[in-house]
């Protein structure tokens, strides 16, 4: 199997003006950009919220590409201490920008370090305090309500992505299809639109799968049936839900009565993670379940869902 984050890189859009939708976030962007190369100064801190998938990684990396800097990341998950931090902010130079992904696991000792960082420019390094290149911070967080407050503040702007409307997904999914030299109706690209869940990561993946089918049945144009046979074939529903979700949701059925995200997780050897952060917010959004004290419910919609989505498992 492919690594996605290989692919994820191979189109990934590498300017502010080549990435689709975010407009109002790319459009201040850009204005920071043109700002910051007026002044001579690098842009101001940014944090970037909002869930796996939607761009946060592809939006610092033409941001920083727009700013004719380089790209510096972190995942703040792995960062183990204060030197593997430091190592990362003594290798940032004027106009980079050092992304720090999932910002908001960064242990206190490493958050305290990266506060005076972004307020005075300046950094311990035994027992002299250096002087930094003037360069910009970006923090990208699933988890914005897990963030301290201290630390949003620190930010010059707080920019929250939010989730893709079906032409911007298409347009996405055409372009994509275009690099791959796969031909997709429009309406073939539409039904991947739909089914992936307003996520561009979601829709490549989709995508990537289509053309592996049309590759090997000789396929040579993939309509929206053709679509949906593959979909059918991969798990995917017509409402974007995939095997895991729908697992969630008839255990709902099955219970038919409150369960909490641990439960779940336990009872269908899953992370909590994963049902927490790839499963849980798409199945509220779309109202198939709801939140209550005790637990998570299946709507009357989620059960009538499962019975007419063509799917057992
Ligand atoms: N605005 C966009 N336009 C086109 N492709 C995008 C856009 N945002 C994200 N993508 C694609 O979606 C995938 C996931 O984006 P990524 O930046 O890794 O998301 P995140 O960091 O928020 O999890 C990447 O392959 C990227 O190419
Ligand atoms: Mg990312």
């Amino acid at each position: 199997m492919e690594t996605t984050d290989k692919l994820d890189r191979a189109f990934r859009p590498q300017t502010l003006a080549d990435c689709l939708g975010q407009n109002e976030i790319r459009q201040n962007l850009q204005v920071y950009v043109a700002a910051a190369k007026a002044r001579n100064e690098p842009i101001e801190h940014l944090l970037f919220c909002g869930p796996a998938g939607l761009g946060k990684t592809t939006l610092a990396g033409a941001l920083a590409a727009d700013m004719g800097g380089q790209l510096i990341t972190v995942n703040a998950a792995s960062v183990k201490n204060k030197d593997e931090l430091r190592i990362a902010i003594l290798k940032c130079g004027r106009g980079d920008i050092l992304f720090i992904d999932e910002i908001h696991a960064l242990k206190r000792p490493m958050q305290e370090m990266l506060y005076t960082v972004m307020e005075d420019s300046r950094i311990e390094v035994g027992s002299d305090s250096i002087h930094l290149a003037a360069f910009t911070i970006i923090g990208a967080t699933t988890h914005q309500g897990k963030l301290s407050k201290p630390m949003r503040e620190r930010f010059g702007d707080i920019c929250e992505l939010r989730p893709y409307s079906l032409p911007e997904l298409t347009s996405i999914v055409q372009r994509a299809a275009g690099k791959m030299s796969f031909e997709l109706t429009p309406q073939g690209a539409m039904e991947i639109a739909t089914r992936a869940q307003s996520t561009p990561r979601i829709a490549l993946r989709i995508t990537r799968r289509a053309r592996d089918f049309a590759l090997a049945t000789k396929t040579l144009v993939a309509t929206h049936e053709f679509v949906q046979q593959v979909c059918k074939k991969i798990g995917i529903d017509a409402a974007g839900l995939d095997p895991i979700a729908r697992r969630v949701l008839r255990l709902l059925a099955e219970k038919g009565r409150a369960t909490g995200l641990q439960a779940i997780a336990a009872q269908l050897g899953e992370a909590l993670e994963t049902i927490e952060d790839c499963v849980e917010p798409f199945l509220l959004a779309q109202g198939f379940i709801e939140r209550e004290q005790a637990g998570r419910v299946v709507t009357t919609k989620g059960a009538a869902h499962l019975r007419t989505c063509g799917f057992v498992n």
